[in-house]
């Protein structure tokens, strides 16, 4: 689904460089809650034995023995019985909490003991992590005492299988990686108006119609005009692959949470089954992306569709829970139709909203009687949550918060912090994503329990699930670009109690870590090691300029003569002053490896730059965060944007005042601003200039009435004849409310702005 992302509130989490290197720690993902190093460790070669000492536990062992043949050719015996010497066994404790598991190592035996299967198994993960990350047949393990279980119960990530179509191949490795790091909930998200990719045998023209779209959006979304390629896009899981995937998943102790969307995102749906609208069509499958009008029509024939549709589904998925979607459901279509508003008079149902939740409630009422729960996304509080519902909590953290205190069940995925398919880097080599920015250490500083909740309240927040939408993720290999390493600090977030938490150790062990990642050849993002710049006030002769790793190790080395630096380049060691424009390039180094990206910025020095300024109006507190010194600040705003060199405003537009410090001739001044319609932000509907020489009486200079800018940005410039001044005002107005057939339409629109130069 396409979702309105104006609600992230972007703040880039930076420690500064730690010159010292730590002591490594072992590379374990999530951390485990206790966790004590040995001396020396053990061998697995090709005559070590696996024992399960229950019969209960062969089938974990066995997922370990096919493991290290997968991995380093070496066939291991494995077998039931007691435990042996020089030995790996694995045993079921009835004693231990499920999920709970211990994993101890000596230089005689590798023991494994879980409360359950999955606690086996989580064991079974830990060793795995500990095997050496490259082909051999002596696998080395350190010594280890570790006991360990979960903090949250629903530790999950979610899957768009219709905007981009991923084939059975490539959902079991991405049950790999949930299994890797103890993820237990795979949610997937079958249905949208893109594609319907789920065989249901009572109505196959889901499969023959709604699976295949006749072309696809070139390019963003927010691009204008529109691109389309004409090439048909679509593919489905039969039944049987369906099947094939959840005991692929069940054998890893993962549970899989089915979406079947309604009652909006469901345009593929009615182009099959047209009958199924409030209006009759004809339908095609969307071939862009974001919000259609056309939903599910709350008619006698569509519950009786959605029901024949569930029965089939929730045969197919032995999990507790149905996913029904909910989210961002348009009642246009509801609004014009005089079925809905007669059904709505008859039923007493006071707005859409009532309509929505009366729709919801029906299919909840069907589920039970299937014996699952319904989870669907926030909006289903709207208009009243139906009874039992559990839900998952994407618009920023209020919707779980309202619900823990309805005593809902609760899962949180705000976009702030679970959105994988937003920007992990600010790096222009970035491949496309829909936008927002979600750094690694902004997903490790989630915390899914919201400070207002009591104890009492809190129980109900289930755990965390990272979100991965895929209008701009068209290959797996993409899918592990943009989760890989997210997946890994979200799982440290749903396992490891929070007071063990700490980015430091995580991004440490992470590093280790992607030696695994790379034995088994996943693309990961090397975006953790990225570089950023904080720049300061420097009095009256422009900025300090700082760079800033929130990885813990190594050292940056920069250049300043358009070179790419290198492992014998200066070493960056304390904040430089500039009182001219110029441009750094800068990268991470251990030893003489370079760790991450290039790191380059261009800061510009104008009269402006560093300089005093008053805003009139306060930022929206969400996009606000280096105040009105960002305007002034050397530094032009990141595009693709992200909330850091950018104020928002919505409520009230720009009115900022600059002391120059002292009269100087002036003749231009430029404001850039952003144009970004997906995200609701539009070019100010004017700008105008004014100057003073006491800061009281001030004088128009320029004022432009409309702003034509480039797609997707930058800058709107006012010349006039020189002035010796010192102030200078500059004011830009909001567009207003959006306009009908715009994204965002009727809510009031937003300004972005950055940079103010004066010259
Ligand atoms: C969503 O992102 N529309 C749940």
């Amino acid at each position: 689904m396409k979702k309105i992302f104006f609600t992230i509130a972007l703040s880039l989490v930076v420690t500064t460089l730690v010159m010292a290197q730590k002591q490594i720690n072992l590379p374990l993902i999530p951390l485990p809650q206790k966790l004590e190093i040995g001396q020396g460790g053990f061998e697995i070669n090709e005559s070590t034995v696996l024992y399960s000492e229950s019969e209960d536990a062969i089938n974990d062992l066995n997922f370990l023995q096919a493991y290290i043949t997968d991995h380093y050719g070496i066939t291991l015996k494995s077998t039931i019985g007691a435990k042996q010497k020089k030995s790996v066994s694995v045993k079921r404790n009835a004693t231990m909490k499920p999920d709970a598991y211990t994993l101890r190592i000596d230089s005689m035996s590798v023991r494994i003991e879980g409360g359950s299967g999955a606690g086996v198994f989580y064991g079974i993960q830990t060793l795995i992590q500990l095997l050496p990350a490259g082909k051999t047949t002596k696998l080395h393990v350190a010594s280890v005492n570790i006991e360990d279980e979960p903090r949250f119960s629903w530790r999950g990530m979610h899957l768009d299988v219709s905007r981009h179509f991923f084939t059975v191949k490539e959902v079991k490795k991405y049950l790999d990686y949930l299994a890797m790091y103890k993820l237990n909930t795979f949610h997937w998200h079958l249905t949208d108006d893109q594609g319907w990719r789920i065989e249901i045998k009572k109505y196959p023209k889901l499969t023959s119609i709604s699976a295949y779209r006749k072309g696809t959006l070139i390019g963003h979304y927010s691009e204008t005009p529109e691109r389309y390629d004409t090439i048909q896009y679509g593919g489905f899981y039969t039944q049987d692959e369906i099947r094939d995937v959840v005991a692929y998943a069940s054998a890893r102790h993962i549970t899989v949470v089915p979406e079947i969307e309604m009652p909006g995102h469901a345009l593929a749906a009615l182009a099959a089954y047209p009958m199924l609208a409030c209006t009759s069509g004809p339908f095609e499958v969307g071939r862009s992306w974001g919000v259609f009008k056309d939903v599910f029509c709350p008619l006698d024939v569509t519950f009786n569709f959605l029901e024949d549709v569930l029965t089939e589904v929730t045969d197919l998925f032995p999990g507790k829970y149905i996913h029904i979607g909910g989210d961002e459901c348009p009642k246009d279509r509801w609004k014009e139709s005089p079925f809905c508003q007669e059904l709505m008079k008859r039923n007493g149902l006071k707005d859409e909203h009532e309509l929505q939740s009366y729709f919801v409630q029906r299919i909840g009422k069907f589920l039970q009687t299937k014996n699952k729960k319904m989870i669907g996304w926030d909006e289903i509080l709207e208009g009243g949550i139906a009874e039992d519902a559990t839900i998952m909590s994407w618009r920023g953290y209020s919707g779980g918060v309202q619900a823990a205190k309805l005593k809902h069940d609760v899962v949180m995925t705000p976009t702030a912090y679970c959105y994988f398919d937003y920007y992990q880097s600010t790096s222009p080599s970035e491949p496309l994503a829909i936008g927002g920015y979600l750094p690694l250490s902004m997903v490790y500083k989630f915390e899914p329990v919201a400070d207002v909740l009591s104890a009492d309240e809190a129980k109900y927040i289930l755990g965390t699930q990272g979100n991965l939408w895929t209008e701009y993720i068209g290959d797996f290999k993409k899918v592990e670009y943009m989760t890989m390493p997210r997946m890994a600090a979200l799982a440290e977030v749903a396992w490891t109690a929070k007071e063990r938490k700490d980015y430091s150790s995580f991004a440490s062990r992470l590093s280790s870590h992607t030696k695994l990642l790379s034995f088994l050849n996943i693309n990961y993002s090397k975006a953790f090691y990225d570089i950023s710049t904080r720049v300061t006030p420097n009095g009256d002769r422009g900025i300090n300029v700082e760079l800033l790793c929130a990885y813990p190790n190594g050292q940056i080395r920069y250049t300043t003569n358009m070179t790419e630096p290198n492992s014998s380049s200066p070493i960056y060691d304390k904040k430089f002053s500039y009182d001219q424009s110029m441009m750094l390039k800068a990268a991470l180094f251990e030893g003489p490896q370079m760790k991450g990206n290039v790191f380059s910025q261009r800061y510009l020095v104008n009269y402006a730059t560093g300089k005093e300024i008053v805003l009139q109006d306060q930022p929206d507190p969400e996009y606000n965060k280096g105040g009105g010194f960002t305007l002034v600040n050397g530094i032009l705003g990141n595009l693709p944007w992200n909330g850091n060199d950018w104020l928002g405003f919505q409520k009230t537009g720009l009115n900022a005042t600059i002391d120059l410090g002292m009269a100087r001739g002036i003749s231009q001044v430029t404001l850039d601003v952003l144009s970004d319609s997906v995200s609701w932000i539009y070019p100010p509907s004017s700008m105008e200039v004014l100057v003073s020489e006491n800061n009281i009486d001030f004088t128009s200079v320029g004022k432009l009435d409309s702003i034509a800018i480039r797609k997707s940005g930058r800058q709107a410039t006012i010349k006039f004849s020189k002035k010796e001044v010192r102030f200078v005002k500059v004011i830009a107005t909001t567009a207003g409310k959006i306009q009908a057939g715009a994204p965002g339409a009727g809510n009031d629109s937003w300004i972005m702005v950055d940079e103010i130069s004066v010259n």
